[in-house]
């Protein structure tokens, strides 16, 4: 879910509908505002995205202090009742919330048997225990901190009280909040992003903390209420970034900007000889460690398969994936020396932020590896390095992928050439990065012939197959998640001898099988796997690198060197995805179901 929130300034509708727009990618289950002056008061929600709520606002509705929610649903259906700003039981109090408060239940018995409520989220709880500490005859802000004392779980809140239209109080646990500092006026928001068109100066909020905004003044309190003094920094993206220009949807452009991310990358990390530069602290804890643990969600898990080898080849340390969601609670027996990686795009995920406190609780060194600089998972770990790659928009990630592989590939060539190891030393990271970015150029290029291949394939099947082995398993894994994510086609990726081994039943008529082949020993076993399936009817296509293509295969991929093929072999497969979802009528860059960035656990 996304917050925003403004005080301060006339022109409060339109700012907070703007904010909620660059919010989308949080979630667009359902959306809603709430905008007040001395007299008036409005609150209008709609189901659905932000383009329907806009729709909804009329003409009146005005105002100088505001807040507004995008929702990803957790507790209860998607609907207008669900959807936030929610209020009290008199309607004096009006809160949006992201997260999910765990102990909702228990504080409904105990404080709120006798109130109505109108929908059925943890939010509405949260606004009428504050309603009731207000009864009690004290200040809102106190009302607010007992409110929050007795609460469990995740939230950004942000919180408005109708006697008083001149302050927004918001509280943050575990879910992202910042507060942007405008000339006459105030912005609560989840992400920068939001408010960049009405400031760059923004402040941290840290975990615990409540705060107090009006139009000129912004009081942190820590959750003892003693006031905490914190310095502004400045947001340094481009919002030209942001835009779509001449692209129908964020993810092509996304898809096309994946070359010139890898040159981005190259200048960022090294330096005028062309040596790899990375921070010394960094390198010289990542040499002291015995083993690396990658822990991430999605994409980005994805992201640590492929960057498994090239870490193990060039700088010899043994590599892990975890998923984020099962190593908090089920944290495998480490490793005496562990360090940690997070890759994570948005750099907020609350699966992969569970992990890292826990690690930083036991005392690891740790990594993120990030596209958002300033983001929570960036703060708190030991090291963060940035992707370069610009704002990432489309749910479907694409060029964090990529991106990722090359951060990696940066890493272990710094490590392995500090340990004189001569794979690492070989390694010329310029050149080889500068040709595997030229050969996704070309790969960009066939459009036209991966659109055919979509249509001929993927039109109208229920479900899909892509295999590979080794690294080109990993790549299935990414593409097979990416069919899924926006054309709805029940795909998998799957290690192309295992298929056999009991997938292969649902093989049928008809059903469409990938192979992916970048590598010589495992070449003519994925052939051999290609042709089983064949043989009880699939419609085979064959991805295939250069030096290994043979005469029929549809998609030839220009030769890279070998530990990033996985950066050129994902690229048909993107394409592949987002063609098949135009065809089949869907919205690439907001699939249902999703959000780009998920901060509850
Ligand atoms: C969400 C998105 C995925 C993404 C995952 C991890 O579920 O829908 O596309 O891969 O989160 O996100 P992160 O920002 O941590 O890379």
């Amino acid at each position: 879910c996304g917050i925003v929130g403004i005080v301060g300034n006339e022109q409060a509708t339109s700012i907070l509908v703007n904010g909620l727009e660059k919010l989308e990618y949080r979630g667009y289950d359902s959306a809603g505002i709430f905008v007040a002056d001395h007299n008036e008061d409005y609150l209008v929600k709609s189901q659905g995205r932000i383009k329907e709520l806009a729709e909804k606002i009329g003409e009146e509705v005005h105002g100088t202090i505001g807040i507004g929610h995008t929702r990803w649903a957790t507790h209860g259906e998607p609907s207008e009742e669900n959807a936030h700003p929610h209020t009290s039981q008199s309607k004096r109090f009006v809160l949006v919330h992201n997260g999910v408060i765990e102990n909702y239940d228990e504080l409904k018995r105990k404080y709120l048997a006798n109130d109505d409520f109108y929908g059925e989220t943890d939010t509405e709880i949260a606004v009428h225990l504050i309603e009731y500490f207000a009864e009690q005859g004290i200040s809102t802000k106190e009302a607010f901190r007992k409110a929050l004392m007795e609460i469990n779980g995740s939230y950004a809140f942000g919180l408005i009280d109708k006697n008083d239209r001149e302050t927004i109080y918001v509280a943050k646990n575990k879910s992202p909040l910042l507060i942007g500092l405008g000339d006459g006026f105030n912005v609560v928001c989840s992400d920068a992003m939001a408010m960049l068109e009405q400031t760059n100066q923004f402040v941290e909020i840290n975990d615990g903390e409540m705060v107090i905004v009006t139009k000129d003044r912004v009081e942190i309190e820590d959750e003892a209420g003693s006031e905490i003094q914190r310095a502004p920094y400045e947001a340094k993206i481009d919002l030209a970034d942001m835009e779509k220009g001449t692209y129908p949807y964020y993810m092509l452009k996304e898809i096309d900007e994946q070359p010139a991310t890898m040159r981005r990358i190259i200048s960022e990390y090294t330096d005028e000889t062309g040596t790899v530069v990375i921070e010394e602290p960094l390198l010289q804890s990542l040499l002291t460690s015995d083993r690396i643990y990658i822990v991430a969600c999605g994409t980005s898990n994805n992201a640590g398969w492929a960057s498994k080898q090239i870490i193990e080849g060039l700088a010899n340390i043994p590599v892990e994936i975890h998923l984020s969601s099962e190593f908090g609670y089920n944290m495998p027996l480490l490793s005496e020396k562990p360090f940690f990686i997070y890759l994570t795009q948005s750099g907020e995920t609350a699966d992969s932020r569970q992990v890292l406190v826990k690690t930083n609780k036991l005392g690891y060194p740790s990594l993120t590896v990030t596209n958002v600089a300033s983001s929570t998972l960036s703060r708190e770990a030991s090291y963060t390095m940035l992707l370069h790659a610009g704002p990432e928009i489309a749910v479907a990630s694409t060029k964090a992928y990529t991106a990722q592989i090359a951060a990696l590939t940066v890493l272990a060539k710094a490590v392995g050439e500090a340990k004189n190891i001569p794979a690492a030393e070989e390694f010329d990271l310029t050149k080889e990065l500068g040709i595997a970015a030229n050969a996704m150029d070309i790969m960009i290029a066939e459009k036209t012939m991966i659109e055919g291949i979509a249509e001929e394939y993927l039109a109208t099947t229920r479900n899909a197959f892509y295999i590979g082995r080794s690294e080109d398993y990993y790549v299935s894994m990414e593409v097979a998640l990416k069919l899924k994510e926006i054309s709805y086609i029940q795909a998998e990726g799957f290690a192309a001898g295992e298929l056999k081994h009991g997938t292969i039943a649902l093989v049928e008529e008809g059903t469409p099988v990938i192979g992916i082949i970048t590598e010589a020993v495992t070449a003519p076993h994925t052939r051999g796997n290609l042709r089983e399936v064949e043989s009880r009817g699939a419609h085979t296509l064959v991805i295939a690198s250069e030096e290994l293509s043979k005469k029929g295969d549809q998609i030839i991929l220009p030769i890279v060197h070998q530990f990033l093929r996985p950066l050129v072999s994902v690229i048909p497969g993107q394409l592949i995805a987002y063609y098949a979802t135009l065809l089949r009528g869907y919205d690439v860059d907001k699939p249902r179901n999703l959000a780009k960035s998920v901060t509850v656990e």
